[in-house]
C-alpha cells in the first residue's frame, strides 16, 4: 500500500478513462493495471486507467467520473493505492460535524460558529476534502452529505459529497449530544466503518472514573460525586479547602471554592452576576444550607480536594494543555496557555478576569531558571494523562484540552479533560503559531484515521 499527495485535474469530453502521470504511477506502484476502483469517501467507480506522458504528479479525471464520485474540487489531495484490491482512493473526505444553528445565512452558514469552522477548514484547504456539516445534512439512503466547503476565494459553498472517510465531532450542545437519537446517528457512521472522533463531551466525573484504577489517577485530586454534607465536612477538615464543580459544567459556571479555617469558620467563594462573592459561616450547617445540599442543589456536582496552585502577584495560575494526536497516532502537546486568575476569582477563566500568558513567561516568573525544567515535566505528565485516558476509553480520541495545575510542591494535577476544547488561548499573540499547528494536527490525524497513511503495526 502506498500514498502520496498529487494534483487532481478535471478534463472535459465524454471519455471515461482516468489518466495518471508517470511519476504518480511510479510512486503509487500502479503497474500493469488496466482498470482500477476509484474511490472518494463512500462512493466508488470502476474505471480504466492509462499513463500520460506529462511531468509532475497529476491525476486527470473526466467530468463524468468527477460527477459520479462527487469529487468536490480539483487541486491538491492525497491519493492512496491498495495494490491488492487495485483500489485508488482520493481525499480523504473529512467532515466536521457541528450543530444546526438558528441564525444562519449564506455568509455564515454555521451562525456564530462560522469563523471557527472556517479556521478548521482553512488548515486542510490544500491537503484534503474538508467540509463542515450538521446531522440534518446527511442523507443515509443516498449515502451523501451536503457539506459546507470554503472555496479558494474564501466563499462558503454547499456541495453534495459522499459520506466522509472520517468525522471530527464538534457538535456544540451537551444536551443534544446526550440524546439517544444522536448516539444512534453517530453509531451509523461506525457501522459503515467511518471513524468518529471525539465521540462526545466528557463530564468531569466521566474522566475521573475513566482513570479509576489507572496509575495516572494520582494526578487527579481526590473527588466525590453528589457529596453528602458529611463528605463535604470531612473533606474540608482533611484538605482545608475544596472545589465544588458541576460535573457537566464549563467556563467556571456554578463553581464554589469552600474553605475551612479552624476558629474562623467556613468560607464560600463563587461568582454571581459577574461579581466575585465571599460568604462566611460560623457553622458548617450555615454553609450547608446556603449550598442547598438537602434540597438536592448539589446533584451532579463533584467535590474535589483543593490544590494550592503556584501564584503570580498572589493570583493562582493554571494551564490549558491543548493536546493532539499526530499523523503517527502519538499524543503531543500542541500548545500551552498559562492562565492567571483575576483577583478574588475562584477560576482562571478570562471571562472572570483571568489573563493568558505563555507558559515560559509564567513559569519563568515563578521558578526562574528552573521554569523550563518544570514545563518539560508537566508536558510529559500531560502526554501520559492523554495516553491513560485513551487506554481506558473505548472510543477514538484525537484532541484533548487538559486543565492542569502545578502546586506549590511542583506536583502536577489535572482538573478536567475537555474533549471539545475551546481555542481561546490561541488568541494570545505568543500562541498563534501553536494555534495553527493545532489545526494542522487535526487534518493530519484525520488523514491517518482515514487510512491514507500507513498505520502502526498492531
Ligand atoms: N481542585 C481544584 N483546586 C484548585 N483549583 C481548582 C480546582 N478545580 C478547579 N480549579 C480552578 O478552577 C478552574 C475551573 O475548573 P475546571 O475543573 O476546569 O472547570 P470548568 O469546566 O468550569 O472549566 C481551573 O482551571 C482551576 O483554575
Ligand atoms: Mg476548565
Amino acid at each position: 500500500m502506498s500514498f502520496t499527495s498529487c494534483t487532481l485535474s478535471f478534463t472535459g469530453g465524454t471519455e471515461k478513462t482516468v489518466l495518471a502521470t508517470r511519476s504518480l504511477v511510479k510512486t503509487l506502484g500502479i503497474s500493469g493495471v488496466k482498470t482500477i476502483t476509484l474511490k472518494v469517501g463512500s462512493k466508488d467507480v470502476s474505471v480504466p486507467i492509462k499513463l500520460v506522458k506529462r511531468p509532475g504528479m497529476t491525476l486527470y479525471l473526466p467530468i463524468a467520473i468527477k460527477q459520479a464520485l462527487r469529487v468536490p474540487r480539483s487541486g491538491r489531495a492525497y491519493v492512496h493505492y491498495d495494490a491488492a484490491n487495485q483500489e485508488l482512493r482520493l481525499g480523504p473526505l473529512i467532515g466536521i460535524m457541528t450543530g444546526a444553528m438558528v441564525r444562519t445565512s449564506a455568509e455564515s452558514p454555521h451562525g456564530p460558529r462560522s469563523s471557527l469552522m472556517r479556521s478548521y477548514l482553512s488548515a486542510g484547504a490544500n491537503k484534503a476534502f474538508y467540509f463542515a456539516f450538521t446531522p440534518h445534512d446527511v442523507d443515509w439512503s443516498e449515502g451523501t452529505v451536503v457539506g459546507h466547503f470554503v472555496s479558494g476565494e474564501g466563499e462558503w459553498v454547499r456541495k453534495t459529497v459522499p459520506l466522509p472517510d472520517v468525522v471530527y465531532n464538534r457538535l456544540a450542545s451537551r444536551r443534544a449530544e446526550k440524546q439517544q437519537s444522536f448516539e444512534s446517528f453517530k453509531e451509523r457512521f461506525i457501522r459503515k466503518g467511518i471513524p468518529v472522533f471525539n465521540w462526545s463531551y466528557f463530564d468531569k466525573w466521566d474522566v475521573y472514573k475513566i482513570l479509576e484504577g489507572d496509575e495516572m489517577k494520582k494526578h487527579v485530586p481526590e473527588s466525590h460525586i453528589n457529596p453528602s454534607p458529611e463528605t463535604l465536612k470531612a473533606m474540608l477538615e482533611r484538605h482545608k479547602f475544596i472545589y465544588l464543580k458541576p460535573t457537566a459544567g464549563s467556563l467556571g459556571n456554578g463553581i464554589y471554592r469552600l474553605t475551612y479555617h479552624p476558629g474562623k469558620g467556613y468560607f464560600a467563594r463563587f461568582r454571581q452576576n459577574n461579581q466575585n462573592v465571599l460568604l462566611r459561616y460560623g457553622k458548617f450547617a450555615g454553609l450547608s444550607s446556603m449550598l442547598g445540599i438537602s434540597r438536592g442543589r448539589l446533584r451532579n456536582y463533584v467535590a474535589q480536594q483543593g490544590i494550592r496552585l503556584i501564584e503570580i502577584d498572589s493570583c493562582p495560575i493554571d494551564f490549558r494543555f491543548h493536546m493532539h494526536k499526530n499523523s503517527r497516532d502519538e499524543w503531543i502537546v500542541a500548545g500551552i496557555g498559562a492562565k492567571k486568575a483575576g483577583r478574588g476569582s475562584v477560576t482562571t477563566h478570562v471571562k472572570n478576569g483571568g489573563q493568558v500568558m505563555t507558559p515560559e513567561q509564567a513559569l519563568g516568573l515563578v521558578f526562574g531558571d528552573r521554569g523550563n525544567q518544570v514545563l518539560e515535566h508537566a508536558k510529559q505528565v500531560a502526554i501520559q494523562l492523554c495516553q491513560a485516558i485513551e487506554r481506558n476509553y473505548k472510543r477514538v480520541l484525537g484532541e484533548l484540552g487538559l486543565d492542569i495545575g502545578i502546586d506549590q510542591n511542583e506536583r502536577i494535577w489535572m482538573f478536567e479533560a475537555n474533549s471539545k476544547p475551546g481555542r481561546s488561548i490561541f488568541k494570545h499573540p505568543g500562541l498563534k503559531h501553536q494555534g495553527r499547528a493545532s489545526l494542522n494536527h487535526l487534518v493530519d490525524y484525520s488523514v491517518y484515521l482515514a487510512k491514507f497513511r500507513p498505520r502502526k503495526e498492531a
